[in-house]
């Protein structure tokens, strides 16, 4: 229950300071303390689904996916509704400028007009950035290209917080092993995730990379090193039974569209009620899911993907009320 997590998190706000009126483009912008202020806030909204607050009233959200979404675009816009605000959608590039040569730029510089924060998906890894030039509110990376999702990263650390809270203490007593299925240097989500998870190398005693392929393609340029910097031990394995088999967290990732690497290991790395897991190890899975995650495993206990996707509803309230309200009100509140 989230209540577990908001008992085992401290409560020192001044963090928040951080991220307020920040434009949100890497999980690396995140420091240890401002994370767990996150999950605490977040925490307290999932402890109360049905109070809906009005801290955006009369603000409007710009919710620019270029490129399909289910869950990121709705809980998004879920989380906005719950705080009170207003949303405009773009849900089709070909419905706007763009689609007539007009420069980010210049899309950018509207948009200040008309919102107060900005929540772009683009499959061009430089689009956010180049917005953020001419942006004077708020925007949220929500998927760019290959190289990042870091409010899905949030979820997922979230998710894992929630279930063994006591993992979000400074030593825990019995830190965990995570499987990654695939390969890191090539899905934006896993990217954003081990960003996350160097920050908490306490709470890991290792990342194990489950992928049939040389180093140069496992990882990108300084993601290894960055988790060896922070102290956790990295894992390459090609073995997917012993790998699964000895996780407390197993994070795998969809094979369903075209450019995404997974689909060349999906015949080989998939999970069903009958993979031999640990009996209280959990499955992440961003979502959507193809054949990689048998709907076998929905009614087991291993499934925390479900948990995933609503906690994301409630971290991205969390996430909002700090980028755009004033942080004094985010203390109010937590
Ligand atoms: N997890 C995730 O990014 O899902 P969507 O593509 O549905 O937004």
């Amino acid at each position: 229950h989230p209540k577990n997590l908001l008992r085992s998190i401290m409560e020192d706000g001044e963090c928040l300071e951080t991220i307020a009126n920040q434009h949100i483009y890497s999980a690396d912008q995140f420091d240890q303390q401002t994370l767990l202020q996150l999950f605490r806030l977040a925490a307290k909204y999932e402890a109360n689904p049905d109070r809906f607050s009005a801290s955006l009233r009369g603000q409007i959200l710009i919710s620019a996916f270029y490129e399909p979404s289910t869950r990121t675009r709705l809980s998004f816009e879920s989380a906005w509704h719950r705080l009170g605000g207003d949303i405009m959608s773009i849900t089709d590039r070909s419905t706007t400028g763009i689609a007539k040569g007009e420069s980010l730029a210049d899309v950018a510089e509207m948009f200040n007009n008309y919102g107060d924060c900005v929540v772009l998906r683009e499959s061009n890894e430089s689009s956010v950035k180049e917005m953020m030039d001419s942006l004077r509110i708020p925007i949220i990376n929500a998927g760019n290209g290959l190289d990042e999702h870091p409010t899905q990263a949030l979820s997922d650390l979230y998710t894992i917080f929630k279930w063994r809270p006591e993992l979000a203490q400074a030593s825990p007593e019995h830190p965990i092993d995570i499987c990654i299925i695939g390969l890191p240097a090539k899905m934006r989500t896993v990217r954003s995730l081990l960003k996350l998870i160097a920050k908490f190398s306490t709470a890991f005693n290792s990342v194990t990379i489950l992928a049939n392929d040389t180093e140069e393609n496992i990882f990108s340029a300084g993601q290894k090193e960055q988790l060896l910097a922070s102290g956790l031990t990295v894992n390459v394995s090609q073995s997917f039974s012993d790998s699964v088999a000895n996780a407390d967290v197993i994070y795998i990732n969809a094979i369903t569209w075209e450019g995404d690497t997974f689909q060349e290991y999906g015949s080989q790395f998939k999970l069903d009620a009958k993979t031999k897991l640990k009996t209280d190890a959990i499955i992440l899975h961003p979502l959507a899911r193809g054949e990689e995650l048998c709907a076998s495993l929905d009614h087991t206990p291993h499934n925390w993907y479900f948990a995933q996707a609503r906690g994301a509803v409630f971290l991205r309230q969390a996430l909002l009320t700090c980028l755009v309200r004033r942080t004094q009100r985010v203390l109010d509140i937590i």
